[in-house]
């Protein structure tokens, strides 16, 4: 164990407020693919084309097969050691434990994350377009796509927060309801690149008080420079140590 890593798991062992957030890169090594490396998905395809109202309005099938694909294909990804971390770090802090996630997959509760929100929504979930009501289907693939609402038969979409929309208000909420309660001892960075400016104020909000930042992430990012500890590696083959005898 390096000296940084001993250093940061001394931390989470004396924290007692500790918010984590989590992007694409705590999912890779589930084989859930990212979306800015080399290999990841907005590499692939222009966002432009699958995650704006404009592309659904104008074709919601191509966007529809789109997101199809993705759901099938996570499926079959299973939590990794990074997840199960996660998961031991909110068993030991109680209520002074959040995350909150980028990911729309699911990982982080079915390896038994609890207080949990996901800012850019979930991808086994539909909405309604016309009465916004939400469902949770996690048939794959779907038997009719576009999905129409079981209710009225308008279309519906994927619960996902696209290009140019609000976050979701109460992934926002239920973030400041934990932040407002008290100082951070910690904000962990995991796995994401931070291109969102809410992403960085949250990451940032431990500043001002005692509290550390901590960034996992085998590259650099616009944090980096601002963390207290960068821990340069995979989150499945860090967290683990972390969060040992916890
Ligand atoms: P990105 O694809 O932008 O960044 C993934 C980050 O994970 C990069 O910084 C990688 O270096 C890092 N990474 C890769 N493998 C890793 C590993 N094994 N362990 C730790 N880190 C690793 O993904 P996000 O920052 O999550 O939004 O992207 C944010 C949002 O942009 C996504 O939620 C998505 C996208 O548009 C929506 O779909 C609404």
């Amino acid at each position: 164990m390096n000296d940084s890593i001993k250093r940061a798991k001394d931390l989470v062992e004396q924290a007692q407020r500790i918010l984590v957030i989590t992007g694409a890169g705590v999912s890779a090594e589930s084989g859930v693919p990212t979306f800015r490396d080399a290999t990841g998905l907005w590499k692939k395809i222009d966002p432009y084309k699958v995650a704006t109202p404009e592309a659904f309005e104008d074709d919601p099938e191509f966007v529809w097969k789109w997101y199809d694909e993705r759901r099938t294909q996570l499926k079959d990804c299973q939590p990794n050691p990074g997840h199960y971390a996660v998961a031991a770090m909110e068993k030991a802090k109680q209520d002074g434990f959040f995350l909150l996630t980028q990911n729309v997959d699911n990982l982080h509760e079915r390896a038994g994350s609890l207080r949990l929100a996901h800012i850019h929504g979930k991808i086994y979930e539909v909405r309604c377009t016309k009465e916004y009501t939400i469902r949770e289907d996690f048939q794959t693939p779907l038997p009719e796509l576009p999905p129409k609402c079981p209710h009225c038969g308008a279309l519906e979409r994927p619960n996902i927060v696209w290009f140019g929309e609000q976050i979701d208000t109460d992934a926002v909420s239920q973030t400041e309801s934990f932040i407002s309660k008290g100082d951070m001892d910690l904000v962990f960075v995991i796995g994401t690149e931070a291109s969102f400016g809410y992403i960085m104020d949250w990451a940032n909000r431990s500043e001002g008080s005692n509290g550390k930042l901590i960034e996992i992430n085998p590259g650099t990012t616009s944090l980096t420079a601002s963390a207290d500890i960068h821990l340069s590696g995979k989150s499945g083959e860090i967290l683990p140590q972390l969060t040992m005898n916890l």
